[in-house]
């Protein structure tokens, strides 16, 4: 009888621990973030990765894939990784690499499909290639190549989302070639339509052709809610970060007009030509990434929103869609100067959000990357808080700003904060002797440059973009404090933009 007990005591014992022991690995709580009643602890899930480009769920695992060629699965239980799969013939360089990944939603008896997208290059020609794996337990097997797309050293996107019918939805990029993404006949600077086996499907808006909407830059995040309403996030040129709604054989407008429909010439152009805004739309840009819509009623503040990811700004921002879920109609941001880039987010079917950390990209942030980076974190609901519980940001500061407020927010981004620039692909600023020629400094900034020239021996074969939709004044703050901060040339006035525009 003792012993009876005794087993029972364990047992009980046993089952109480198993129901309440957290069911969920964590190596450590980062922060607290106060909402306006919900509180949400941020813990990091998994450290030391290397851009950790996209994330799906499946079976309490984070499958991920890491730009260089890496897909990894992450047990949320254990917290163990591992690869299950190593591309080959993946292309990293910069931005290109292993980018976009989805799932199948395939009967919960059948293992899922993964898709994913990736650079190759052969011989000179960069391509960018849809390749479907069959998963099965723990590895990745029987490689079918689906579609095969112009890939290029930039914009090549891109995400993808496979929708409950299992349709395979392809956010790609212009492939810097920009009139490819108002080619009806070139699958750049689209959204692609097709069948988990690669076909076009039968009721795709357009007879045999993949495309379903175009006009598109760089996007670089794809979300579709419940009702299958379809949204991106895109990369402005200079100006103009875009949040679209996608609507079935719309054109999005690039490069023919950029952002909201404003300017005198956009308005023209538009009176012309049936073109779609955004629903959203950054002027100075925030670099939008990783998309997900945002359904539990576990996090009710945040209900039928979407969540963005964003790399520039490095912020999380919530943007809470109308009733129709056609407009934006506040945004809400997080985490300002905390983790650094952030580059994909995924909602779990419990409401927990996973955010990745993007800081060993081609493009760290002043700070960063830190010794633990990149990241995986996970943020849930909580009842504890402390002293240094987050709340949320301030909204971006405004246009009207100051010479070292303009240049972070219109320049830093590739020169970067202390205008030494990127190796080989943004020149420096500092030692610069264009500067020096307030001339053809202020002709640089109205004209923009084509990359076609070397630069002190370096030929850079990307462009520099115009910046004359700014103001005069705007214009003379950010060329007087260039000149102060690197290069202590001659401050001019808005008598010399006038005369050189
Ligand atoms: C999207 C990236 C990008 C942004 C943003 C950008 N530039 Fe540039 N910039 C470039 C590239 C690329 C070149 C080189 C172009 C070439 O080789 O023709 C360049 C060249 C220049 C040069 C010529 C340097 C030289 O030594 O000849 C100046 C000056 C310059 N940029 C200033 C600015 C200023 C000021 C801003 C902000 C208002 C700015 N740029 C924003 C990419 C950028």
């Amino acid at each position: 009888m003792k012993d009876r007990i005794y087993i029972y005591i364990i047992l009980v014992t046993a089952t109480f621990y198993s129901c309440n022991k957290p069911n969920r690995y964590q190596k450590s709580v980062d922060d607290y973030l106060q909402l306006d009643s919900t509180v949400l602890e941020v813990t990091t899930v998994a450290d030391s990765l290397h851009v950790p480009w996209e994330m799906v769920y499946h079976n309490n695992k984070i499958i991920f894939t890491e730009i260089a060629g890496k897909v990894k699965q992450l047990d949320l239980h254990t917290g163990h990784i591992k690869t299950i799969l190593e591309i080959p013939d993946v292309y990293q360089k910069r931005t290109t690499g292993l980018l976009g990944l989805a799932l199948s939603k395939n009967d919960a008896t059948a293992e899922p499909y993964i898709f994913l997208t990736y650079t190759s290059k052969k011989d000179s020609t960069i391509t960018s290639n849809l390749v479907r794996y069959q998963y099965q337990t723990d590895t990745l097997i029987n490689p079918k190549k689906l579609l095969q797309i112009k890939g290029n050293t930039a914009h090549n996107g891109t995400r993808l989302y496979v929708d409950q019918h299992n349709i395979i939805y392809w956010a790609t990029g212009d492939a810097y070639d920009f009139p490819l993404a108002q080619d009806s006949t070139s699958l750049n600077g689209k959204i692609l339509r097709l069948t988990i086996d690669g076909s076009i499907p039968k009721d795709n808006p357009i007879p045999n052709s993949y495309v379903y909407a175009w006009g598109f830059r760089n996007m670089q995040g794809l979300a579709i809610d419940e009702q299958g309403n379809i949204f991106t996030s895109e990369h402005g040129e200079a100006i103009e970060d875009e949040i679209n709604a996608i609507y079935p054989l719309h054109n999005y407008g690039w490069p023919l007009i950029e952002g909201k429909h404003d300017l005198p010439a956009e308005l023209e152009l538009a009176k012309h030509k049936k073109l779609t805004q955004p629903i959203r739309s950054w002027t100075p840009v925030i670099a939008p990434s990783g998309l997900a819509f945002y359904s539990s009623d576990q996090i009710p503040e945040w209900k039928n929103s979407l969540i963005l990811a964003t790399l520039k700004s490095q912020t999380l921002r919530v943007l809470k869609l109308s009733e129709d879920r056609k407009q934006i109609t506040h945004e809400h941001i997080y985490f300002s100067n905390r983790y650094g880039r952030l580059r994909a987010v995924m909602v779990a079917p419990n409401g927990d959000i996973f955010l990745s950390t993007s800081n060993r990209d081609w493009n760290p942030q002043k700070g960063f990357p830190k010794a633990s980076d990149d990241k995986i974190l996970r943020l849930s609901i909580t009842n504890k808080t402390n002293s240094i519980t987050l709340h949320e940001d301030k909204p971006d500061e405004t246009k009207k700003a100051k010479g070292d407020i303009l240049y972070k927010n219109y320049c830093a981004s590739c020169h970067k904060e202390d205008g030494l620039g990127v190796k080989n692909t943004f020149p420096p600023l500092v030692g610069s002797q264009r500067i020096r020629d307030s001339q053809a400094f202020v002709d640089v900034i109205l004209n923009g440059l084509d990359g076609k020239k070397p630069i002190n021996g370096i030929l850079y074969g990307t462009l520099m973009p115009s910046f004359s939709f700014l103001k005069d004044e705007e214009l003379v703050e950010i060329i007087n404090y260039v000149n102060r901060q690197f290069a202590d040339g001659k401050e001019i006035g808005t008598d010399m933009i006038k005369k050189r525009r």
